[in-house]
């Protein structure tokens, strides 16, 4: 059959590749749920929490967040059906090749890029701001022109400015470390990942737990303020801060990149993600409740909410420390999920010829994708030391909402292509679950700023042209098959 854009991979070949064994298969259903956790509490729930109440929601924040984990659930729904299925690292994009075609396919992965090395520089930056807080809070002041980004957004949304800063160093000495930890093989890394997800969940367990005692009805009336305006408070601020909370449900899909280190991945795939989203969801309904409960709403615009509200009340003075460094740990599991999933994203592409054969290249004693593990960090450190949180965050949303939408599509296009698929997982109601997992996003996506959209074109544009002059070539299933 001849080659074209729309080709779509065999099932059967991508099950083939996802049996063959050279990447490690020691993650249980346990480590993937610690996985997903790791990936999802982060920046979102620590720093954006505040903001998101302050400008948009109020008290009905923990709306915004069941609107924006109700989105998160259906997409979850769908990861869990193709990673089920299909069980391979490439994640949405190795379905999306199986369903919509080569050229969809590569629109995805290129979009994961946007998601998982762009995340992880985004919360390396995050992270670098409450490191640089917390030391100055013993004493300990790093000077400001190497603990900020060289460059912001100008006056005009497009140019960059410069801030005189030189580089935001903690952010890329932490990439460069996580890196590391990704380097030397996914079991060691997990190790590490669940005991930064523990310190992580219990700082948010006792925040929810002791805070609710310091919970003063007032301040949820009215729970729902009175609209000022498109996204000022009202439903439409209500959900205007879904689409900025969203950021905090983002790491879940990143459990079907370890698909392929996975043993038994048709039963533990959908374990991972749905449980790690449920138990998140659970926590950051009772955050946004508590949180807005202690601290008026207008009062919450800090990037550093949780610990400000534990302040408040010196009965709880002794949690704050604790806070900021739960919030740290977070934050390094999630940058280390985010650094993991992007160069098996990458391995995936280049054993389907659409990127050089050295991405795919494993180490032959970590088993880890070697050169992409390395690229991911390398290209992580440049953008976090150069770069601020906000035009960051906004690449990311955009990009990974893309993906959402299209593995919910995928799911229903598969089930009218090939029915006959064997399907351990199967999505009830498909018809209903994957439109409004799919509309829900796009919603979200639609309530993004013009100028991430113009971004997220001028990347594709750069997508395109490596696709047509790389990948189009060079696609393996462009090539004859053997034997
Ligand atoms: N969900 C992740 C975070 O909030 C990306 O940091």
């Amino acid at each position: 059959m001849a080659h074209s854009l729309f080709s779509t991979k065999p099932i059967t070949e991508l099950h083939e590749a996802g049996s063959a064994d050279e990447l490690n298969r020691v993650l249980d259903a346990r480590a993937l749920v610690l996985l997903g956790i790791g990936a999802i509490i982060g920046t979102g729930i620590f720093v954006l929490t505040g903001t998101a109440a302050a400008n948009h929601a109020g008290p009905a924040l923990v709306l915004s967040f069941v609107i924006a984990g109700i989105g998160c659930a259906f997409a979850g729904l769908c990861y869990a059906e193709f990673a089920a299925m299909i069980p391979v690292s490439g994640s949405a994009y190795s379905y999306s090749y199986a369903t919509l075609g080569e050229f969809v396919a590569w629109f995805v992965g290129w979009n994961l890029i946007l998601e998982y090395l762009f995340a992880g520089a985004t919360i390396a930056v995050g992270w670098s701001g409450y490191v640089v807080s917390l030391a100055d809070q013993i004493g300990l002041h790093m000077p400001d022109v190497l603990t900020n980004a060289p460059f912001t957004k100008g006056e005009g949304h497009w140019e960059l400015v410069r801030t005189g800063a030189l580089v935001n160093l903690p952010a890329v000495l932490i990439v460069c470390v996580i890196t590391a930890l990704s380097y030397i093989g996914i079991q060691q890394s997990s190790r590490f990942n669940g005991v930064v997800v523990a310190i992580k969940v219990t700082v948010i367990v006792l925040f929810i737990g002791f805070g609710a005692w310091y919970v003063q009805g007032a301040n949820w009336d009215p729970f729902i303020p009175p609209n000022e305006g498109p996204g000022r408070y009202g439903m439409s601020g209500v959900v205007t801060a879904a689409g900025i909370i969203f950021f905090a449900y983002i790491g879940f899909d990143a459990v079907s990149t370890a698909a392929q280190e996975t043993r038994n991945p048709q039963r533990n795939m959908p374990i991972g993600i749905l449980v790690s989203l449920a138990v998140c969801t659970v926590l950051y309904i009772g955050v946004a409740a508590v949180l807005t409960g202690m601290v008026p709403y207008q009062e919450l615009n800090t990037p550093a909410p949780v610990a400000m509200a534990l302040d408040r009340y010196p009965g709880l003075s002794w949690l704050a420390g604790w806070v900021k460094m739960g919030a740290i740990a977070g934050m390094t599991s999630t940058m280390l999920v985010m650094l993991l999933g992007q160069p098996r994203i990458f391995y995936s592409m280049a054993k389907d010829g659409l990127l050089p054969p050295v991405f795919g290249k494993v180490h032959p004693k970590f088993k880890s994708p070697s050169f992409s593990t390395l690229l991911t960090g390398v290209l992580a450190a440049a953008i976090a030391g150069a770069l601020p949180v906000t035009i960051l965050g906004e690449l990311v949303s955009i990009g990974t909402l893309l993906a959402f939408i299209v593995v919910c599509i995928g799911v229903l296009v598969l089930r009218h292509t090939r029915p006959d698929l064997k399907r351990p997982f199967r999505v009830r109601l498909p018809w209903l679950v994957c439109t409004l997992g799919a509309l829900i996003c796009t919603y979200m996506m639609i309530s993004l700023p013009k100028d991430t959209w113009v971004r997220l074109l001028v990347w594709t544009f750069f997508g395109m042209l490596i696709y047509a002059f790389y990948g189009w070539k060079h696609s393996a299933l462009g090539r004859p098959r053997q034997g």
